[in-house]
């Protein structure tokens, strides 16, 4: 063999190493021992997303700040069997239905269903083993790109209608993470997918985000009762704690004892997002001043979940070690507005055979520095 051809064969091994490179890895084994992977999504532009098969979870969500150091800005674990210890949804798809369900029932076409109450009296995204607690199926996968399938069955946690739903991450050049919903049904149901992530752009378990600054495309939010759900009042922000039309610290009116924040122990309410049209809009924008990271939401979807992380209290230890103590972080869920089965004046939430149900978040990450 020539010097060339040895060159050559190294070269062809080598290309064909690196096209098979796999961008999965092992991540754990369900109880009943099914496998679980994590998909790392990577842009080339500094930001990098890992995934997880078990849940969809955001497992680490990897972005430059402003000097272009790299930092992890979601709550999550190392392991994956802290993700089975029930924690607080951390990173998940959260389905068949985001937020709360009043007294875990709801009518659709004149029957009555029944739901788990995992909430005290009520139900809680999705009831006791929801999206967040499956297993999907890897439809396809690519450096910037995982797709996840899911087949709820009719009756699962109390749902009507066999439901084939897909989530789309794509990790763009833009340094995006853009989430694409997609499902169909087979009977009359109710639907309402969203995306748990606990940010923190100051990196995850650096303290509180009392001082990340926050702005919300929202004149209204849906004020709730004891019980967290919403009254069916549409309330204006002005002369609140919830306007956040211009940027507020989330710390600087979160304990002004305005009875709306001590009834969610923070902020942990459902904006509803100033729209012009149906298309993906701009919903939030945070910033984090001592790094720069700046989150924009963008979004189809009519409200948004603003939660303060007000349940966390320093008894879960993620990752690195880090724990992770009240208002550790925040969360901006798209979706529908809490409890809309029940509430006919709210956007209505009823996906029909025939009918394809499609929502798209994108979360957007750059720095004030223009980076
Ligand atoms: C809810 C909170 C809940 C949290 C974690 C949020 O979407 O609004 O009340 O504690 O999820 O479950």
């Amino acid at each position: 063999m020539t010097f060339q051809t040895i060159t050559a064969v190294v070269l062809a091994l080598s290309a064909i190493s690196c096209a098979s490179k796999s961008n999965s890895r092992h991540f754990g084994k369900t109880p009943s021992g099914e496998t679980v992977d994590l998909y790392t999504l990577t842009n080339g532009r500094g930001m990098e997303a890992t995934i997880s098969t078990y849940g969809g979870v955001v497992v680490s969500l990897i972005v430059p700040d402003r000097t272009g150091t790299a930092g992890d800005v979601v709550l999550g674990f190392d392991n994956f069997e802290g993700y089975l210890k029930s924690p607080p949804y951390f990173g998940a798809i959260i389905g068949r239905y985001g937020n709360r369900i009043a007294h875990g029932k709801f009518t659709l076409d004149g029957v009555e269903y029944t739901l788990a109450k995992n909430n005290g009296e009520n139900s809680l995204h999705g009831g006791n083993r929801g999206f967040d607690k499956r297993l999907w199926t890897v439809k396809s996968s690519s450096g910037q790109s995982l797709v996840l399938a899911y087949l709820s069955k009719d009756g699962e946690e109390g749902y009507p209608g066999n439901l084939a739903t897909t989530v789309t991450y794509t990790l763009t050049d833009n340094n995006e993470l853009r989430i694409d919903y997609a499902a169909t049904t087979d009977k009359d149901t109710v639907l309402n997918l969203t995306n748990h992530s606990y940010f923190n752009l100051a990196g995850q378990g650096e303290g509180d985000v009392l001082g990340h600054q926050v702005t919300i495309h929202a004149d209204r939010f849906t004020p709730v009762d004891k019980t967290l759900i919403p009254t069916g009042e549409l309330r204006n922000v002005e002369g609140t704690p919830f306007d956040f039309r211009q940027p507020h610290a989330i710390g600087e009116r979160i304990n002004s004892g305005d009875e709306q924040l001590t009834l969610g122990g923070g902020y942990d309410h459902n904006f509803v997002l100033n729209r012009a049209g149906a298309g993906l809009e701009l919903a939030a924008t945070v910033s984090e001043p001592k790094t720069g990271r700046v989150l924009e939401v963008f979004t189809t979807e009519p409200g948004v979940q603003f939660y303060t992380g007000n349940f966390l209290d320093g008894t879960l230890t993620g990752k690195g070690g880090k724990v992770y103590g009240r208002r550790s972080a925040f969360c901006l869920e798209t979706q529908h507005f809490p409890d809309s089965p029940n509430k006919p004046d709210f956007p209505s939430v009823v996906l029909k055979p025939g009918g394809h149900y499609q929502t798209t978040t994108v979360y957007r990450f750059s720095t004030d520095s223009g980076r």
